[in-house]
């Protein structure tokens, strides 16, 4: 039964904004983030990182849904921009599911095929455009957009997932739930007619444990 009860807790801390288990160090030995079940899923990249662009199309852009752009600046602790950060992005298709064609290995076989990776240019700029995505079916979790990001010197480590200021399932106690890692992932989605529109910054080392100060 307490083994029964832990599973439970486990699961439940995986909800939402947080994700959990499994832990790597960086080149110094130092481990930043806590732990990511997951996050090693930036490194399968089919792309080699020093060839990735800042910005990207994830696979279901073309298919039929509501067309979603988000862009964003990361900034290091000190204010400034920060380039070739590496963001890993995942997220459900219009049903709920995290799709998959058959042929994923590694972490495809979880996060499904609607995935996208990216480096920041010199000005920490990225932007990626994909479909907004669904919630999942029959639960009461908001929409929301994985997101992994990885330092040129550190090991890679979660930050807040994307989640829609106005999707009705994100609710106060939700709202609560939010680490603010990397900063707040609620981002506020713009009709400009032809697709949707969103900002959000990514602050390096906030709320990030173990990360270290200047
Ligand atoms: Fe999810």
């Amino acid at each position: 039964m307490r083994l029964l009860f832990l599973f439970g807790v486990l699961l439940i801390s995986n909800i939402g904004c947080t994700q959990n288990s499994a832990t790597k160090t960086n080149q110094n030995n130092i481990h930043v983030g806590g732990s990511c079940e997951g996050c090693e899923a930036i490194h399968e990249s089919p792309t080699p990182f020093d060839s990735l662009k800042n910005l990207c199309w994830l696979p279901d852009w073309n298919d039929k849904g509501r067309k979603l752009a988000i862009n964003g600046v990361v900034y290091k602790s000190d204010g400034t921009p920060a380039p070739n950060v590496i963001i890993y992005v995942y997220h459900t298709d219009q049903t709920g599911i995290y799709p998959k064609k058959g042929d994923e290995t590694g972490w495809g076989k979880r996060h499904g095929y609607i995935r996208g990776w990216m480096r920041t240019n010199e000005k920490g700029e990225y932007k990626f455009f994909t479909l907004r995505p669904a919630a999942y079916p029959g639960r009461q979790v908001p929409e929301h957009i994985h997101v992994t990001i990885k330092e040129p010197d550190k090991n890679e480590y979660w930050i807040d997932e994307y989640l829609f200021d106005d999707d009705p399932l994100l609710t106060d106690k939700e709202r609560k739930n939010c680490q603010d890692r990397g900063g707040s992932g609620i981002i506020k989605v713009k009709d400009v007619g032809n697709m949707l529109k969103a900002e959000r910054n990514i602050y390096l080392g906030k709320n990030i444990p173990d990360y270290p100060k200047k």
